[in-house]
């Protein structure tokens, strides 16, 4: 069978990804085929519905279907680290991965959440962490994300209040360990934490789900913030969170949480692809998207 020179010249297509349960609702894919589209580069980005489960036999068949990187997401952010032969300083730290590219046949993995969070910070509000006092709302698998990368970037305090206390003093403990010029402390999240803490805060973020779909905060004291802080939130659906809107009100600079989104994603894109994200294309995606 002779092949005609049109489909002989068509560049060979790698595929991108992302493995997740449930994963139907990932604004990935619009993300990124976007960009890929825009720059005309010969990859596609398919989400994957993988279980736990199936999660080895995934790695078995990933590269015979010329799949050379991925993004993780819940629940496999740390499961996935078995299957990995290297694995970036800062993924170690955070002890999960959120991409997943290939060099020579070999899997590695990277964390780009926390730097993702960090860009959209200092690009929207030019904050710098370093010598800075950062509370934190929760100490799930988000708040350690954006703890490494602030840590990374010494500032001077960090204090995590969150519903179940203990899990903030593990965190804040474990941190400590690893970081022993910086402040960590861990208290409830209740009103009196808030009083105690505001006053001196020049960052609050919320990693907790609460603002997802028009959920709130239980009575949180914003008015107890310096004028100067910034709120910022990592959920991203509503665009602008009911805590986001309280702090706007309050005359207080806010940063909401689809940057996040967009910036990890913009670095993992760079990982694979070696091009520059085109972050505009990349944001109106996602911004249609939702
Ligand atoms: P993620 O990976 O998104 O961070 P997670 O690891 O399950 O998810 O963490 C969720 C965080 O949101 C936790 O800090 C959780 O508090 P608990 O440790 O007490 O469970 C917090 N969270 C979720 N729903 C909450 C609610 N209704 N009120 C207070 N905190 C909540």
């Amino acid at each position: 069978m002779k092949t005609s020179n049109k489909l002989k010249n068509t560049p060979k297509i790698s595929l991108l990804g992302i493995i997740g349960d449930p994963i139907k609702h990932s604004l990935s894919p619009a993300m990124h085929n976007a960009a890929l589209e825009k720059l005309a580069l010969p990859y596609a980005y398919l989400p994957f519905q993988v279980s736990s489960k199936e999660l080895k036999s995934f790695f078995l068949k990933a590269k015979k279907w010329n799949l050379v990187g991925f993004n993780v997401t819940i629940p496999h952010k740390e499961a996935v680290l078995l299957f990995l032969k290297k694995i970036s300083p800062e993924a170690k730290l955070m002890g999960a991965v959120n991409t997943i590219y290939q060099k020579k046949g070999v899997w590695y993995g990277d964390n780009t959440d926390g730097r993702g969070y960090l860009t959209s910070l200092s690009t929207e509000t030019k904050f710098h962490p370093r010598g800075k006092r950062i509370v934190i709302l929760g100490a799930g698998g988000a708040a350690r994300a954006v703890i490494c990368s602030l840590a990374l970037k010494s500032p001077r305090a960090i204090i995590l209040l969150n519903r179940t206390e203990e899990k903030a003093s593990a965190l804040a403990q474990e941190f400590s360990n690893k970081f022993k010029k910086i402040h960590f402390e861990a208290l409830p999240l209740e009103k009196e934490s808030c009083q105690i803490v505001f006053p001196d805060t020049h960052l609050l973020i919320n990693t907790t789900s609460i603002g997802l779909n028009g959920t709130h905060f239980d009575k949180l004291p914003l008015k107890h913030l310096p004028k100067t802080a910034i709120v910022s939130d990592l959920v991203y659906r509503p665009l602008k969170t009911k805590l986001l809107k309280q702090a706007e009100k309050l005359g207080l600079k806010i940063h909401p949480g689809i940057g996040m989104l967009l910036h990890q994603g913009a670095l993992a894109f760079k990982l694979w692809t070696h091009h520059q994200p085109p972050l505009k294309i990349m944001q109106k995606a996602l911004l249609d998207a939702l």
